[in-house]
């Protein structure tokens, strides 16, 4: 394990999440700000060969998952060949290739990605209402989510499917228990996520839901719902109601947040290292690789990022939600 992706917290950054472009196809209030984003130039962005260069140094330097993010990464053009270059980092000691997706043009292109190597999805989708899921992404499409989602139960090769539900205080808060019922007959982990503040996102403490209101809600009906050890580094606190196939759990990033368990960094699509998801600071390895960066030239430029990462996020009424990206533009 190289000793640039270790932070002065001791915390050993095996995970990587890349975001592939700045575009998506749905418009959800809490991601993108409504007056939309102005897209970073097309020449601005990191190339195929870019990405890549930087997957394979990260993964020699002991980085064992990527997680391919957005915007909505399937809109990127190229990007089953993106994760078949990914795969081919397996021997170099990439375990997993993730990717996190709104599912609303996936369920053709899905089994051809799995084919090149994807093995995790995670899949956002807010509610189980047509209208409200017109009215909260701004778009027609949850019959083609459902869809997607179905295509990845069906496939062999998936690891666990994820369902991503933000919960709005007011919108689909009355949803929980629906979602809940998801996971009678599907082998998924449905994750409540507590809304987050960013840039342009209309956040107020008011609209965020804290995860514990909603166990309560859930344990009123299921008594019996049990607490189930969660992977290591999760994000998600996981339950289960004994008997069902699937499980559920809460990101409470806002009220309990994990960052001394943190193994995470960022590149987003323009090529900007990221350690926190909530620090604005950024360094582009973009620019340093268009300068002819050594790959050892690189890693001391990361190893310097890492070690500037902080203990934890400051608290979250005083997140710098101005000088950080939109949601959009990080992706996750
Ligand atoms: P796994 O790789 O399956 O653990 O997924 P994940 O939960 O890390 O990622 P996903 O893209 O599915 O995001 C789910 C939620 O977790 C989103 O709201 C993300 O913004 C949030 N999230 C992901 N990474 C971090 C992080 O480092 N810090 C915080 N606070 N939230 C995060
Ligand atoms: N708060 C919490 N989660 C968010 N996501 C996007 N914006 C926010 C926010 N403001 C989630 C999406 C997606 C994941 C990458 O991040 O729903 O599933
Ligand atoms: Fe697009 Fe996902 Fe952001 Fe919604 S949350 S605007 S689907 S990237």
């Amino acid at each position: 394990f190289s000793e640039a992706l270790i932070d002065s917290f001791s915390r050993r950054h095996d995970y990587l999440r890349i975001s592939l472009t700045e575009r998506c196809n749905l418009r959800c209030f809490y991601c993108m700000p409504e007056e939309g984003v102005e897209l970073t130039p097309k020449a601005n962005l990191l190339t195929d060969s870019e990405l890549l260069r930087l997957g394979k140094l990260f993964v020699e330097s002991g980085v064992t998952k990527i997680r391919l993010t957005g915007g909505e990464p399937t809109v990127r053009a190229g990007i089953g060949e993106i994760i078949a270059g990914l795969n081919d980092l397996r021997p170099y000691g990439l375990k997993s290739i993730a990717m996190t997706s709104n599912g609303l043009a996936l369920h053709r292109r899905l089994p051809g990605f799995v084919e090149n190597g994807l093995s995790h999805l995670n899949l956002s989708l807010d509610t189980l209402d047509p209208f409200k899921f017109e009215f909260m992404t701004k778009r027609r499409g949850l019959d083609a989510v459902l869809k997607t989602l179905n295509v990845a139960l069906e496939s062999p090769y998936l690891k666990k499917v994820k369902l991503n539900v933000v919960v709005v205080k007011g919108l689909n808060d009355s949803e929980v228990l629906d979602f809940v019922e998801m996971t009678r007959n599907k082998p998924i982990s449905v994750r409540f996520i507590e809304f987050m503040p960013f840039t342009g996102n209309k956040w107020d403490k008011f609209k965020m839901v804290p995860s514990t209101d909603l166990l309560q809600i859930i344990s009123n009906k299921y008594p019996g719902v049990v607490r189930i050890t969660d992977e290591a580094n999760d994000t998600a606190r996981s339950w289960k109601i004994p008997g069902y196939q699937g499980e559920f759990g809460f990101i409470s990033s806002m009220s309990d947040h994990f960052c001394s368990t943190c193994n995470r960094l960022r590149i987003t699509s323009d090529g900007q290292i990221k350690v926190c998801l909530f620090d604005a600071k950024e360094v582009s390895l973009r620019d340093e690789m268009r300068r002819g960066a050594s790959d050892s030239d690189l890693l001391h430029i990361i190893g310097r990022a890492v070690l500037g990462k902080q203990e934890k996020h400051v608290h979250m009424e005083n997140i710098d939600v101005v000088s950080n990206r939109p949601m959009i533009l990080i992706g996750g």
